[in-house]
């Protein structure tokens, strides 16, 4: 059986950040089969196309990252009803020089957590936009809408609620679904 590489963004810089705790909530629930492996945004230099010619190294890494691999998860909060400037910026790295596209048909997946009670939806109505314009192929549905309460998770992402650690383990199971399909029609290079 293989297994498929899952790169993940966390678009939050907080130390105290609940969206790393989601991350490892949902690491903890996956399919065996899916190894994640965080792709840090926090050190990038703010992007300009003045660097096309010559990427930096830190996002010369990103994009190597992306492009080693199967499929990418954002795990994200959202800032004034939008995704945060760190993550926003980290995209714009990936998606150039023009031509060079690292979201190209990539399997992706969106999921978001904040203590309000709408979860980020809007902060993911904001990403799947600019993912669907970096052509990423999306799972879009489940939506995960997460209101977070502290009491239900550990620091290490241990779920005490049943129904939300039922929720969170379908949304994982369906991504590894969505990406075994994209890629079986659409091999990664
Ligand atoms: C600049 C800023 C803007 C925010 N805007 C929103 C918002 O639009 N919607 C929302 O639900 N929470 C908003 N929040 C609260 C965040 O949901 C909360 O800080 C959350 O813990 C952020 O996720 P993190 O802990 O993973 O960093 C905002 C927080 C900050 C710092």
């Amino acid at each position: 059986m293989r297994t498929y590489k899952v790169g993940y963004f966390v678009g939050s810089l907080s130390s105290a950040s609940i969206n790393r705790t989601l991350s490892r909530a949902l690491i903890r629930l996956a399919p065996q089969d899916l190894e994640f492996t965080e792709i840090p945004i926090g050190n990038l230099p703010l992007y300009s196309p003045d660097f096309d010619g010559d990427y930096p190294p830190e996002p010369k890494a990103l994009k190597d990252a992306i492009a080693a691999s199967d499929a990418i998860l954002f795990v994200t909060p959202e800032y004034n009803r939008s995704i945060p400037g760190a993550l926003k910026n980290a995209i714009d790295w990936a998606s150039r020089p023009y031509g060079n596209n690292s979201f190209d048909h990539l399997p992706a997946a969106v999921i978001g957590a904040s203590p309000g009670k709408i979860g980020t939806a809007l902060a993911q109505q904001s990403l799947r936009a600019v993912l669907s314009y970096c052509n990423a192929r999306q799972m879009t549905a489940p939506e995960a809408y997460v209101t977070f309460s502290p009491e239900m998770y550990t620091a290490d992402g241990d779920v005490s609620d049943e129904a939300t650690a039922a929720f969170l383990t379908d949304f994982i199971r369906d991504f590894r679904v969505h990406i075994e399909r994209v890629l079986t029609v659409i091999p990664r290079p």
